[in-house]
């Protein structure tokens, strides 16, 4: 049964995964920075390369010994070629080449993009699921939202994307000037729960040009006015101390120190948020006949989107990835290589790695 061996390390977690058939996940080892990088509130490149080079054999072995495979078991290695951190993909692309070099197997190089929306795929594939083509796919993720309209096989146009922040980043960055941990999107969506989001009025993004782009910068702008204007900085304090007594908070020991205004304008941000991708998508089925909508990326998580996007905001099915595929994983890295890999189409080992690599 052919093995795929996938890597991924564009961002800040080191993955490895072993799927077989492009289909069936044997394995999938993530190791996560998010310990290194916290406390500064966002991903430092230069420790997320040491970081990759520190985990890359430990992890790659681990998924192996997962999935009781050898060496000798694998038809192929892909790896993500971008886009993402240079120093960070080098690391697992040039340790795949090694791998391939050493065992004369054929290389994939993957676009970090297509493999969140193969993680769906992977996800449906599983659960029997037929996504109805052409199909929407939204990744919004802490480096990225993009909109693209979806044909199958490798055919995909982009009908959108930011103009200035991501999705994620924008949750990691409003979560960093409220004083909370990061990555901000878990836990500003379990605290979105407790606010009222009608509380406080958080404009939506204003489009000139492409009504299909996106833009957060502002909302985010919009949050750090309202705190300013309140004098929040004891309250914050509170909660950057409560993240040096305890580097992982629980839910209760937030809502602790999280008054109910606070609640209500992440519950307001989380709505804005919400309601900026959706009604995107919603615009886009209705001018491209898009048949379903594949959401995936760090954001799919998002439980409040989640519940809008199946609750009936959209005419259109909502495939969503289990949260383990959500966020960066090798699995979805294997996935998409598998269709390549059956045609034959394997890249030299001369690719590039490419921070900025376009899938459309
Ligand atoms: O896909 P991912 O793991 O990495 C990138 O490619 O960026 O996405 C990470 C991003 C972070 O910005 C994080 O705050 C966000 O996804 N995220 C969420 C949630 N879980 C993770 N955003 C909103 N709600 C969530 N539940
Ligand atoms: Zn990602």
């Amino acid at each position: 049964m052919p093995y795929i061996l996938g890597i991924e390390t564009s961002c800040d977690e080191t993955a490895a995964a072993v799927v077989a058939r492009g289909g069936e996940v044997l394995s999938s080892v993530v190791a996560s920075q998010v310990p290194v990088h916290g406390k500064y509130g966002g991903v430092v490149p230069e420790l997320a390369s040491r970081e990759h080079l520190r985990a890359i054999v430990p992890v790659v072995r681990e998924a192996m010994e997962e999935a009781h495979a050898s060496w000798a078991d694998l038809s192929a290695v892909a790896a993500t070629a971008g886009p993402g951190l240079v120093g960070s993909l080098l690391v697992g692309l040039t340790f795949a080449k090694g791998i391939c070099a050493v065992r004369r197997l054929p290389l994939v190089g993957i676009n970090h993009l297509e493999g969140h929306i193969h993680a769906v795929v992977l996800d449906a594939r599983t659960s029997g699921d037929e996504i109805a083509l052409p199909a929407l796919a939204l990744v919004a993720s802490g480096g990225h939202t993009h909109l693209f309209l979806w044909s199958g096989g490798e055919q995909y146009r982009i009908l959108g994307k930011t103009r200035d922040d991501a999705a994620g980043e924008a949750y990691d960055k409003v979560a960093k000037l409220l004083g909370f941990s990061y990555p901000g999107g878990p836990v500003l969506d379990k605290l979105a729960e407790y606010g009222d989001p009608g509380a406080v009025a958080l404009p939506m993004a204003k489009m000139k040009g492409n009504a299909l782009d996106f833009s957060f910068s502002g909302l985010k702008t919009a949050v750090l006015r309202w705190v300013q204007s309140r004098h929040m900085e004891a309250e914050i304090a509170g909660r950057r101390e409560l993240l040096r007594r305890k580097p992982n908070p629980a839910l209760e020991d937030w809502l602790k120190v999280t008054p109910q205004a606070t609640l209500d304008v992440i519950a307001a941000f989380q709505s804005v948020v919400v309601e900026e991708l959706l009604k995107r998508v919603g615009r886009a089925a209705e001018e491209t006949g898009a048949r379903s909508v594949i959401i995936a990326g760090g954001v799919a998580c998002n439980a409040g989107l989640r519940r809008a996007a199946r609750g009936g905001r959209l005419s259109i099915p909502a495939y969503f990835p289990t949260p383990h595929l959500s966020t960066d994983n090798a699995a979805m890295i294997a996935a998409a290589a598998w269709p390549r890999f059956e045609r034959g189409e394997f890249d030299d080992l001369s690719l590039k790695a490419q921070a900025n690599l376009a899938l459309a």
